[in-house]
């Protein structure tokens, strides 16, 4: 070999030995590889089940983009806009001298414990992005984000910032969405992902959700099915605009780009600054949605859901019952009815506060956090105390991110209110938007909750609620800089929540919007539980909270019972609300003493199962979306208990009843079937009551637990002989 070859050889290999870098992500049962390929782009090269050898690594591929649509010789695992790839990128800046563009290379990566860290930077410009992958192996789930940074001079503008880039390479791909809207949140809708993009997102600045939720499931090689098959699940911690794209290219490869929403939020970032991107976290499962749920929900309960190991109350509202129309005298003695219940604590909702301008109705109030003084002479402090000597605790509701225009606060503070400076304001349920993006309205924010605990130490519990989207998008505090708007609100309220949960460790807060509208799993780093509806109709309830099960722990799932759909007996009605955080919103008066007394017994039975109810081990046996019934179950981690909830909706004349296979348990050992929660003086006629079976029984030949009667549920404890 002459000189002049060896030194072509040095030049151009050196350079692949130099970056031929692999980079393993892996969970308990998931592998991502990345690698650097020869133009120092940090590429994927495989996500899947994980693999046995690690030795063949450096040897995997995935379909390279076609020449027609990208330069780029693989899958970059953070494309960027405007350069030599054309499908939907994952960011985009617009550096101090107009420039729209970037190249990010490979400059270093760590792992240490759980974590990789990925630097890449641009070579021709100082901007730096960081990836990062958090694993969490027990729980088979991966955590993602980014941080950029850049030190120009100037205006420097990001267009987009995504969380995460992942590649799929499977024959079909089905998305399940969980499509929404008030009172029908969740529902889920499935669809064949063909040539070309899918957009899930949502633009409503308080909140992610309303018409769409931040989660989706894909179906990699066939539609999405319960105990079966490839399932990618995946979520956005972001209290506020999401962005989910599903984009099937040219090779069929599925690229799915999931982040904040970048629509009108071109972010202003300053020298020096670190722009911290939304937490995406995923799973994949190679057992259909039921493992990928129960994985979702360990990891909720063990590593993101406030106070998740800390006990739930069980609690009275009064908002169904009595609405703004309530005084001393009425609350006194609700606070005996939630007593004579026997549920842990009183929670007092909307209509509280107001003098100038009185909270009758939603018209007027919001801002203004002094209670009504002809309504409640005697304060709230009074409340507390009242609430105590019957025996349970006080939690009380706020809103405190809102404004009516007809407020004190509004008439003080007009430069504190998101409203457009030129045009007439839209109001969302009469109200608006406070600007979190202002700190002096981050400390009255924080001040709503510290007031009220500074006077009332005793409050145990506060519903946080947030019934408006921002409608007329304009900060008096960014002034020039609107793009900043959306993404400094959702910052501005989670440094508000950081000192509540500083302050007040031991305060349980209920995440509400109108309904279900803020359920993201960073939300509840904050609060201890959700509202999933304001539909608590029994028979929708089943469909909302079968949704939400697919992320969603129990304990966090705040299921009350109203008069939502009076057809249900108040069995069926209490029986749904048992798989969740147990509540009541209802007039004890206007119930029978049957019904009553089933409530009382209920609260009693839930207190000594709800340990079991607020397991992981999700077995979502029979769905109400493919006939007239619905069965779950939930199996404690030493399945030595167990406890089935089945429901029967309006089934069909004559229709044969099968038996339900159980899952979960020790096929091994013996377990005693019982029907609990019957209505006083009835009996259970299930056939397979306080019988004897063993675990492989249950699981292959199954009980029957539905019926052929309207509106019927039966729950069923079942435990380890
Ligand atoms: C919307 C919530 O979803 C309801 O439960 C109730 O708290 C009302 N707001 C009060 O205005």
């Amino acid at each position: 070999m002459t000189k002049r070859t060896l030194l072509f050889f040095i030049f151009h290999f050196s350079f692949l030995i130099l970056f031929a870098q692999t980079i393993s992500i892996t969970t308990d049962h998931t592998q991502l590889v990345l690698q650097v390929n020869s133009q120092k782009r940090l590429c994927q090269t495989y996500l899947g089940e994980r693999l046995s050898g690690q030795t063949d690594l450096s040897g995997l591929s995935m379909p390279q983009a076609g020449l027609s649509s990208s330069c780029i010789r693989g899958l970059e695992a953070y494309p960027v806009m405007g350069t030599e790839d054309y499908y939907e990128p994952t960011f985009e800046i617009r550096h101090a001298d107009g420039n729209p563009t970037s190249v990010l290379k490979y400059q270093q990566h760590s792992q240490q414990g759980d974590l990789t860290s990925i630097v890449l930077r641009d070579e021709v410009y100082p901007v730096e992005v960081t990836l990062y992958y958090k694993v969490f192996p027990k729980e088979d789930i991966i955590q993602q984000w980014a941080e950029i940074r850049h030190e120009e001079k100037g205006k420097v503008y990001l267009g987009r910032y995504a969380s995460s880039m992942l590649y799929f390479e499977a024959p079909n791909y089905y998305l399940n969405e969980f499509a929404s809207d008030w009172a029908k949140e969740m529902q889920m809708l499935d669809q064949e992902l063909k040539f070309g993009k899918k957009v899930v997102d949502s633009r409503l600045g308080t909140r992610a959700n309303l018409m769409a939720q931040p989660f989706f499931e894909v179906g990699l090689g066939g539609p999405v099915r319960e105990n079966e098959g490839t399932v990618l699940m995946g979520t956005l911690g972001w209290t506020g605009n999401f962005r989910f794209t599903f984009e099937v290219d040219n090779q069929h490869v599925l690229r799915v780009v999931s982040g904040i929403n970048h629509d009108a939020s071109s972010y202003l970032l300053r020298k020096n600054d670190v722009f911290r991107t939304a937490d995406f976290f995923f799973t994949l499962s190679q057992n259909g949605l039921g493992e990928g749920s129960r994985r979702f929900q360990r990891w909720m309960m063990n590593h993101q859901l406030h106070k998740a190991k800390d006990d739930r109350m069980t609690l009275l509202n009064n908002w169904e019952n009595t609405y703004f129309d309530f005084n001393e005298e009425k609350l006194v003695a609700l606070f005996g009815e939630a007593k004579d219940l026997g549920v842990d604590l009183f929670l007092l909702d909307d209509g509280w506060f107001g003098n100038k301008y009185p909270r009758k109705d939603d018209h007027a109030g919001l801002g203004d956090w002094q209670v009504t003084k002809d309504k409640l002479p005697q304060g709230v402090p009074y409340l507390v105390k009242k609430a105590k000597e019957n025996g349970v605790a006080f939690g009380i509701w706020i809103e405190p991110e809102m404004v009516n225009p007809k407020s004190e606060l509004a008439e003080k503070h007009p430069d504190w209110l998101i409203q457009l400076p030129s045009r007439d304001t839209y109001y969302f349920r009469n109200q608006m938007v406070l600007d979190l993006c202002n700190p002096k309205v981050q400390d009255f924010v924080f001040g709503v909750v510290d007031d009220l605990m500074q006077e009332n130490p005793e409050i145990k519990f506060m519903k946080w609620d947030c019934n408006s989207p921002i409608t007329n998008i304009y900060s008096p505090y960014l002034k020039e800089n609107q793009g900043n708007l959306y993404v400094d609100y959702v910052r501005g309220l989670y440094k508000v929540l950081d000192r509540v949960q500083e302050k007040y460790p031991d305060l349980y807060m209920m995440m509400c919007s109108g309904g279900g509208g803020r359920s993201d799993v960073v939300g509840l780093r904050y609060f201890t539980e959700f509202w999933c509806s304001d539909n608590t109709d029994p028979i929708e309830r089943l469909f909302i909270q079968w949704g939400y099960s697919h992320f969603m722990p129990a304990k966090a799932m705040c299921a009350h019972v109203t008069e939502w759909n009076r057809r249900a007996s108040i069995k069926f009605r209490v029986d749904v609300a048992f798989q969740g955080k147990l509540g009541f919103d209802i007039g004890l008066k206007g119930l029978s003493n049957d019904d009553r007394q089933y409530c009382r017994e209920a609260i009693k039975e839930y207190k000594r199962l709800k340990e079991v109810v607020w397991s992981p081990n999700l077995y979502r046996l029979v769905s109400p979306y493919e006939g007239q019934h619905c069965v779950v179950q939930r199996v404690d981690d030493s399945k030595s208990k167990s406890v089935v909830f089945a429901y029967d909706i309006h089934p069909r004349y004559g229709e044969t009843i099968l038996p339900t296979r159980l899952m979960g348990l020790d096929a091994e050992a013996k377990y005693r079937v019982k029907e609990i929660c019957l209505m006083p003086g009835k009996q259970s006629w299930l056939p397979c009551n306080d019988k004897v079976y063993t675990g492989d029984y249950l699981m292959k030949v199954g009980i029957k637990v539905t019926s052929t009667n309207d509106l019927a549920s039966h729950i069923i404890e079942v435990v380890k002989e």
